[in-house]
């Protein structure tokens, strides 16, 4: 047994639908971990007499919380994060599809998977619903690696047989091989999951959609991610595709794509109605605030989505998205409430950042907090790990206020060790913390 004293931070239930107990603090908390999950979780003083012969790390002066969950990312678009000057289409079109046509190349696929979670992990990220390439062997070299690292991790190859460039698509029965073939070798290994991934409504056809949702039907436990409603321009042109369908939201209900397990990326114009829908039918939404900002794509209604009972979590969507940091992207998300006049709650941010990703993936009951008999994914975060942030949070008194300069200050920097089901998988090289 593996046991670590530091402060302990983690969400019980949904701040903002249970009056109390959704939040568990312990100053000078014990964390116990063992055969990679979490077997205690509590005050030191309570828990010290059960400490027998484990291994004790003091972290004194640190705080763990669970380890983060970005619910939307793209594996393939490392390479242009930050590209300059478009809107989404724009954008997919100049700076994206090149950049995905790259990976064909499977060295070039494994070399970047083996980056891409080395940042994750390096952000505190231990769990994302990641994007692939059209292409199979981009999602073949991700679950590898993944694997690797015992990660739990859910990807899927996107699929896309209209409106991409000569290279980027695929067929209905090719897409259909490759889905049959991903998820029979990788779906359930491990702590890997397959996701259903039409890239959105304007790259797939008519026919590859429904095929999507018959897959899906023979698979109920893959899930299904793709984007939703995010630019103005791509909601006027999907309305021209479909025609028949009554909105957005109904393209992919009419070809069995919402449903328990379905997790669409923004959402930043769908409105009261539109949520219900997506809400009662178990679906979920990433809200990607550093995405939605950069490509200039509108501010998500969080509070509207939430009061409609929609599973939010949080999405770097990296690479529009500017930051692998969700710590960095709970700041960026504060700003977004702002714009629309509502101040998002610290312990909010921390819900939609673990136990609310969770929930959004239909994890919860393996991870999302650090509650016994979950699956030991945590991060160490030093508090200190600025001079301004040392500063700032010698300052403040109230956990909430320390929480939110956090989210607001921190980033990967803060991050100084993250454990995958309990075995340590990035330490910071400068960490402070003793060992
Ligand atoms: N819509 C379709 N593809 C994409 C993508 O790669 N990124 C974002 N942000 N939106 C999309
Ligand atoms: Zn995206």
């Amino acid at each position: 047994m593996q046991a670590y004293r530091a402060s302990i931070l983690h969400l019980l239930d949904d701040p903002t639908k249970t009056e109390e107990g959704a939040v568990a603090f312990h100053k000078d908390g014990l964390l116990l971990v063992e055969d990679g999950r979490v077997v205690g979780c509590g005050e030191y003083a309570e828990l010290s007499p059960w400490l027998g012969q484990a291994e004790l790390h003091d972290l004194t002066g640190h705080l763990i919380t669970p380890g983060f969950i970005d619910t939307h990312i793209h594996f393939p678009q490392v390479d242009i994060i930050a590209a300059h000057g478009k809107q989404l289409l724009d954008w997919l079109e100049q700076h994206t599809f090149p950049a995905e046509a790259a990976f064909a190349d499977p060295k070039h696929a494994a070399d970047t998977a083996a980056f891409f979670l080395d940042e994750l992990l390096r952000n505190g990220t231990t769990t994302a619903l990641v994007f692939g390439s059209v292409h199979k062997v981009s999602v073949d070299a991700l679950f590898a690696e993944a694997f690797d690292r015992d990660m739990r991790l859910i990807a899927g190859k996107s699929l896309m047989d209209r409106n991409a460039p000569e290279g980027l698509t695929d067929t209905v029965e090719s897409s259909r091989a490759d889905m049959e073939q991903l998820i029979a070798d990788w779906h359930g290994k491990g702590r890997l999951g397959y996701a259903v991934t039409p890239r959105f409504a304007i790259s797939c056809s008519d026919a590859q959609l429904a095929m999507a949702g018959e897959l899906l039907a023979r698979h109920p436990d893959v899930w299904m991610q793709t984007h939703l409603s995010e630019n103005v321009h791509e909601i006027k042109e999907t309305a021209r595709l479909f025609p028949k369908a009554k909105d957005y939201l109904d393209v992919y209900d009419r070809f069995g794509l919402l449903r328990q397990r379905s997790v669409f990326a923004h959402c930043v114009h769908l409105k009261g109605e539109a949520f219900q829908r997506l809400a009662a039918k178990g679906g979920a939404v990433a809200f990607c605030p550093t995405s939605n900002l950069f490509l200039g794509s509108g501010l998500f209604p969080l509070e509207e989505a939430c009061s409609h009972g929609v599973k939010v979590g949080m999405g770097t969507d990296v690479g529009a998205g500017t930051s692998f940091s969700i710590l960095h992207t709970l700041g960026e998300a504060y700003k977004v409430g702002q714009l629309r006049g509502d101040a998002l709650d610290p312990f909010h941010a921390l819900y939609l950042a673990t136990l609310g990703g969770a929930r959004a993936l239909d994890l919860d009951g393996m991870i999302g907090n650090l509650e016994p008999g979950k699956e030991a994914d945590f991060v160490v975060l030093d508090l200190a790990a600025t001079p301004l942030l040392a500063r700032r949070l010698a300052e403040t008194k109230s956990l909430e206020n320390k929480l939110f300069a956090l989210t607001v200050l921190g980033d990967d920097r803060v991050v100084a060790r993250t454990y995958l089901a309990g075995v340590e998988r990035y330490r910071r090289d400068s960490a402070q913390a003793p060992t």
